[in-house]
């Protein structure tokens, strides 16, 4: 029931001033998209803990994902940061080991190939918006239904906390290219420690819901759980981060032609890589660095929440609220 992750998305929430609208499109084999007329889409508002404890249904322990990533640590050359235009996305070109059970609805085992983090699918709650969410992307392999593999995400929440950066996402953070297009190394040594994103295994709680990519073609049948307990983030992160990947005017400097469609058309087949076996080619290489660009608006990847249609949000209690629970 090994299993190892596939990529990295970092997906920002709030301030999206113009929500994407995917209307129309079909994926890599030629299916319409659904992102208009699924009804298991994501993102959706999740009840707080509370409700769903009192009156949801649960996952029980004994069916309970585990997570446990080995930390992805660079050579120089096989640990890419990629900024697609929408999302901060993190690949790795080597056989990456992590052990995750993913146990819902049985045992699969899964193989994780990268990680994006997203400006566009926040998990909200009443009250509550959470302005960044990191995306692990793992595909599964051994359900009867998914020889071809399928996809499950484990969402981890950030929520901006004045004060002092997390040292957690430094050296993404470090290494973030400014530009749509752009794809840094992480430096020689340098290690994204997954694991420490999570809580520790025995107080970790998390929402598990059937969802949907994000972005076309919006698939359905992914399952999605996410961690509730927020990693924070500084303002100063959260800044540059949106500066990153905020809708750009961009000017060729030498031919004064603005520049944002095509390159920002590229890497949009880039993002979904992976999850879409899409082999659409990158037509018009373009040298992000030949453009002057400016941010005119931040959030451009943001994706409003999708109605629930009465789809079930399950909670895993932790180990340890278990335990403390059982005494009283
Ligand atoms: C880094 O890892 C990649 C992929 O495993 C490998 O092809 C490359 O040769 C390595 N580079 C160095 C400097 O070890
Ligand atoms: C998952 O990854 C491991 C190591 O990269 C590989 O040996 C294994 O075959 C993969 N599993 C599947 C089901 O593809
Ligand atoms: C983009 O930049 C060009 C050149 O500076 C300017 O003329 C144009 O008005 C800008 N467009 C937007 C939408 O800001």
């Amino acid at each position: 029931m090994a299993s190892t992750p596939l990529l990295l998305l970092l997906c920002l929430g709030v301030l999206g001033i113009q929500g994407c609208v995917f209307k129309e499109g079909v994926d890599a084999t030629g299916k319409p998209w659904v992102c208009m007329s699924g009804t298991r889409q994501s993102p959706i508002n999740v009840p707080w803990s509370g409700v769903l404890d009192h009156k949801g249904s649960h996952v029980q322990p004994q069916h309970q994902t585990h997570w446990h990533y080995s930390d992805l640590v660079s050579n120089g050359s096989n640990v890419e940061v990629i900024n697609n235009g929408h999302t901060i996305q993190i690949e790795w070109l080597y056989a990456y080991d992590s052990n995750v059970q993913i146990a819902v609805p049985v045992n699969p085992n899964e193989n994780t190939t990268s990680i994006p983090f997203w400006s566009c699918a926040p998990m909200t709650r009443p009250s509550k918006y959470y302005p960044l969410e990191m995306h692990i992307v793992h595909r599964v392999y051994d359900l009867p239904s998914c020889s071809a593999g399928c996809l499950t995400v484990t969402g981890i929440l950030f929520n901006l906390v004045a004060g002092s950066d997390n040292p957690l996402l430094s050296a993404i953070w470090d290494n973030m290219p400014m530009r749509e297009g752009q794809i840094n190394y992480l430096p020689e040594g340098a290690a994204i420690r997954l694991e420490k994103f999570f809580p520790a295994p025995e107080d970790r709680e998390y929402v598990a819901y059937s969802g949907s990519l994000t972005t076309p073609p919006c698939s359905e049948g992914l399952l999605w759980q996410v961690i509730t307990k927020p990693q924070p983030i500084s303002p100063k992160q959260w800044n540059q981060y949106r500066r990153a990947i905020g809708l750009k005017n961009c000017t060729d400097a030498a031919h004064e032609t603005p520049a944002s469609e095509e390159p920002h058309h590229d890497h949009h087949h880039r993002l979904h890589r992976h999850l879409l076996e899409e082999t659409a080619p990158a037509e018009h290489h373009t040298d992000p660095n030949a453009y002057t660009c400016e941010v005119i608006a931040y959030g451009e990847n943001y994706r409003n929440t999708q109605p629930t249609n009465r789809r079930k949000v399950k909670l895993a209690l932790s180990k340890s609220y278990l335990d403390s629970r059982n005494k009283h």
